[in-house]
């Protein structure tokens, strides 16, 4: 797919720059020189979408490109019917979720938020860097990860925090609530100005997602949070959207840029729709690839491996290994991109979070990951 040169070495410094991970495009000259890079890194649907969507939006990209695309609204009609949220004026799509972050920190979050760590980036630093309280509590190994919802609730309620944020999934531990659990901490938080649930991952938790998605706009302070790119496979493609009331869309939509959502993900969107039964296929043979993830690495013994319930494994590399030394070495001598989570408020570089790939990448990763650790017990 990609032209290969003769170069072949990632600049490992790229790590420094950014709190995210480096991205494909700058560890590879701008997919020039890809090396064989394989990403583990990016919690990505493997197996979507079809090709025969993709050969129909290469057919109709010229249009895309030139044309206008059309109003917020017309896309959320789109998002509606494929995502089965009853009512369209609860959704307002955004230019990846991350955009409708931006928004609701900047304008809709006030004074403090609380955020179990480690969390997305974008829920920790952007409101630190806007002057928001950020009140934290951990996740922690004793617990396996998990979270209890009292436990929950009554963190939230000593920090006297007024916004509060569930990923559900959470990124990168892949612990989950229930469906039940959440409802239970929403009907207990109804006082604080705005909580979040980030459900971007919450496709790849079960056959039968735990959803609030037609719950929250019963609640005139709850969001729900879903990013697109990555569960459609196409996270280049810029995609997301919240729910909410439709009082809270109305004053939300009064902010966002008109044209927010460019022409390629409308395209997509309108192609998909018919596309929700391959769309559950490929959902349930990530979550099957990340149960054989799991299996695989817990083998290691020099790694704990986490309960996860989502596309991606959390782990712990043993004290005896420095775990930045061990993220080099993996791209340097195995072109393997794996996400340390050194720079995650409440974590440390002995955390990784490993994204499912299909069954010979996980064969390709295991043994790169023997590779270089037997490597450094020689050393
Ligand atoms: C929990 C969570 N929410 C939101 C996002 C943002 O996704 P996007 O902007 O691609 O939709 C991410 C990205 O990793 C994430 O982990």
């Amino acid at each position: 797919m990609f032209a290969e040169t003769e170069e072949k070495s990632f600049d490992i410094k790229l790590f420094e720059k950014t709190t995210h991970n480096p991205s494909f495009a700058s560890l590879t000259n701008h997919f020039r020189t890809t090396n064989g890079l394989k990403d583990y890194c990016i919690p990505v649907n493997s197996y979507f979408p079809p090709a025969h969507i993709m050969d129909e939006l290469f057919r109709r990209l010229p249009y895309a490109l030139k044309y206008y695309p059309s109003s917020n609204e017309s896309i959320a009609d789109n998002i509606a019917l494929f995502s089965g949220v009853t009512n369209p004026n609860w959704i307002v799509a955004g230019n990846g979720s991350t955009e409708i972050i931006s928004w609701l920190n900047s304008i809709f979050i006030k004074e403090s938020i609380f955020v179990p760590v480690p969390s997305f980036g974008r829920w920790v630093e952007e409101p630190m860097g806007l002057g928001v309280d950020v009140k934290t509590m951990p996740h922690s190994d004793d617990m396996l990860q998990k979270i209890t919802a009292e436990s929950y609730v009554a963190e939230v309620l000593a920090s006297k925090a007024r916004n509060a944020v569930i990923c559900n999934p959470n990124n990168p531990t892949g612990t989950l609530f229930s469906r039940e659990e959440i409802l239970w901490i929403l009907e207990r938080l109804t006082h604080l100005d705005n909580i979040i649930i980030d459900e971007s991952f919450i496709d790849f938790s079960a056959e039968n997602p735990p959803s609030v998605k037609n719950d929250v706009a019963n609640f005139n302070n709850v969001w729900v949070l879903k990013s697109l790119g990555k569960n459609l496979g196409l996270h280049g493609v810029r995609m997301g959207y919240a729910i909410s009331c439709e009082a809270n869309i109305q004053r939300m939509k009064k902010h966002l840029p008109y044209w927010n959502v460019n022409g390629i993900t409308e395209m997509l969107l309108s192609l998909i729709k018919t596309e929700q039964k391959a769309y559950d296929e490929s959902r349930l043979k990530n979550i099957n690839d990340a149960i054989y993830l799991s299996e695989c690495v817990e083998q290691i013994r020099e790694f704990t491996v986490f309960p996860t319930h989502s596309n991606f494994i959390f782990v712990k590399l043993s004290d005896e290994f420095d775990g930045e030394e061990l993220r080099n070495r993996m791209l340097q001598d195995h072109a393997c991109l794996i996400r340390n989570c050194g720079n995650k408020l409440g974590a440390s570089k002995q955390y990784f979070r490993i994204a499912a790939r299909p069954v010979e990448d996980i064969h390709y990763l295991v043994a790169a990951l023997k590779d270089v650790l037997a490597g450094m017990k020689v050393e």
